[in-house]
C-alpha cells in the first residue's frame, strides 16, 4: 500500500479566489478530495498539509521522513524560487518528493524559471493545472 503526503506551500489555501486567470477556479479542498479518492482507488492513502510558513513545511518534511511516506507531492509555491532551507530538507530525507506547479512557471516571469528544489526532487510536473497534482500522484501510485 502506498502512503502519500500532499504538501502545499504559501497562498495555495487561496486557490479558487487567487488570480483565477492563472490558477483556475478550483479550490485546495477539491484537490485534496480528488487525490484522496485517487489514492484510495489504488489501495493507498493520502495525508494533506498546507502552510504559509517555511519552517512548518520543513517540520512536516522531517515528520514525513520519520513516518516513512512512499512519496510526497509538494507544491512549494513561491518558496520554490527562494528556499535553500526547503531544498536542504528535501535533500535530508529519504521519501521521494515530486515538485508540482499548477501554472507553467517557465512561461511566466523570469524569477519563476529557477527552482531551488528541482535538483533534489525525484521529479517535477508543471503547467497542467489541477492535473499536475493528479499526474504526480499517479507517478507514485503506479510506480
Ligand atoms: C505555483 C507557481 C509559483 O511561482 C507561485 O509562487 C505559486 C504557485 C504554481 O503552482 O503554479 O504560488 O507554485
Amino acid at each position: 500500500m502506498s502512503r502519500l503526503l500532499l504538501l502545499n506551500g504559501p497562498n495555495i489555501n487561496l486557490l479558487g479566489k487567487r488570480e483565477t486567470d492563472v490558477y483556475g477556479e478550483f479550490t485546495l479542498q477539491t484537490i485534496e478530495a480528488e487525490l484522496t479518492e485517487l489514492a484510495q482507488a489504488h489501495g493507498g492513502e493520502l495525508d494533506c498539509f498546507q502552510s504559509n510558513h517555511e519552517g512548518e513545511l520543513i517540520d512536516r518534511l522531517h515528520q514525513a521522513n520519520e513516518s516513512g511516506y512512499d512519496g510526497i507531492i509538494f507544491n512549494p509555491a513561491a518558496y520554490t524560487h527562494t528556499s535553500i532551507a526547503l531544498r536542504d530538507a528535501i535533500a535530508a530525507i529519504n521519501s521521494p518528493v515530486i515538485e508540482v506547479h499548477i501554472s507553467n512557471v517557465h512561461k511566466r516571469e523570469a524569477f519563476r524559471h529557477q527552482s531551488m528544489l528541482a535538483s533534489v526532487c525525484y521529479g517535477q510536473i508543471v503547467g497542467f493545472g489541477k492535473q499536475s497534482y493528479r499526474l504526480a500522484a499517479q507517478a507514485f501510485l503506479e510506480k
